[in-house]
């Protein structure tokens, strides 16, 4: 089967279990696992930020950066497009007790002006607006990239503003490669950033949270109430050590892929448009039901994910070769 469902879907190579089988661990809730303290410190330095805190899961990366940053009925200015809103189960509200007020364009994108014009005023029948919250790149966008000023013009609107400044980053390296950025100018932008290395980086698990030493100290804490102190988990952090040493600068083909199946497809049956993708998602809208289009083809040995009632999103991987791309467009072309 041609699994274009996610780039979590990818299984870890020989080396990567290699590395796993061979890490050094111990107990991590203790923080004296010697692995997942040296992935720590690597991306912390990758990035410029002081120190960074290893997750079971990007969901949890995000709720504990929101819960830091807020107090109860707080608000969250976020893209009404973006996973902390739409995918981890209402937990703004769930964990943290602060709401949300839902900004942006369809492409889940925010601007300066969405964040200065939704903070709300210092007058006691208002509730207090205290995080921005942005995604790069934008799952439910398309995988589209942020242009760094306006990242800049956000943290600026942020800083006048006495705001926390959090970036869901799970695929943040695909941008960072797309636009040949520096994961320092990032780091001296935000108060807190989630990077996941589940995705297209192709660790089985495993997310990090990155921020201030003080920040970092409180994620702590909030990562146990949560459940995610884990223990020897030095064999997953060696993973993401290797996914970061071996899996960033590939991420390139895989944007190539995306865009060589979106040119092929444009005239193949049922499918109405696509746009030319940026990174590695690309979403395709159909004249026929996302639902039905998904059942023709999986009857040809391939997966992919509805989004929306017209539309699919079929993501480029790891675990995908040139072989099956080559595969999944003919699949493609000759639905019928
Ligand atoms: C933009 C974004 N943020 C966060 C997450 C959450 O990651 P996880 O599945 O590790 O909880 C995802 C997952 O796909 C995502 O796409």
């Amino acid at each position: 089967m041609l699994n274009f469902i996610s780039d979590t879907v990818t299984k870890p190579n020989e080396e990567m279990l290699k590395a796993m089988l061979s890490a050094e661990v111990g107990d991590d809730v203790f923080a004296a696992d010697p692995t997942v303290n040296a992935l720590q410190e690597k991306i912390a330095t990758l990035f410029g930020m002081d120190a960074a805190l290893f997750c079971p899961s990007g969901t949890m990366t995000n709720q504990i950066a929101i819960n830091v940053h807020t107090q109860p009925g707080d608000e969250v200015i976020c893209s009404y497009q973006s996973h902390i809103y739409n995918y981890e189960g209402g937990g703004i509200a769930r964990n943290s007790g602060a709401q949300v007020r839902l900004v942006g364009n369809d492409d889940g994108f925010l601007t300066s002006h969405d964040v200065i014009n939704n903070i709300n005023p210092s007058d006691s029948h208002y509730t207090n607006t205290t995080l921005v919250s942005i995604e790069n790149t934008t799952n439910r966008g398309g995988g589209k990239c942020y242009d760094m000023q306006t990242v800049k013009n956000i943290a600026d609107a942020c800083q006048e503003n006495g705001l926390k400044y959090h970036l869901d980053g799970a695929r943040l390296f695909n941008a960072m490669v797309a636009n040949k950025e520096n994961p320092k100018e990032y780091g001296s932008l935000f108060d807190s950033i989630s990077i996941c290395l589940s995705k297209g980086l192709g660790a089985p698990a495993g997310s990090l949270l990155l921020g201030s030493t003080g920040f970092i100290q409180n994620a702590h804490r909030v990562r146990k109430v949560m459940g995610g102190g884990m223990r020897q988990v030095g064999y997953l952090a060696a993973a993401g050590i290797y996914a970061l040493d071996h899996n960033v600068e590939r991420l390139a083909d895989d944007h190539l892929r995306a865009k060589h199946i979106s040119n092929s497809i444009q005239n193949a049956p049922f499918i109405t448009g696509t746009e030319l993708p940026e990174t590695n998602i690309l979403m395709v809208d159909l004249e026929i039901s996302a639902e039905e289009y998904l059942k023709k083809l999986s009857a040809n040995n391939m997966q992919a994910i509805g989004f929306g009632p017209n539309r699919i999103r079929i993501t480029t991987h790891l675990d995908v070769t040139e072989n099956d791309i080559e595969k999944a467009i003919g699949i493609m072309k000759n639905l019928s």
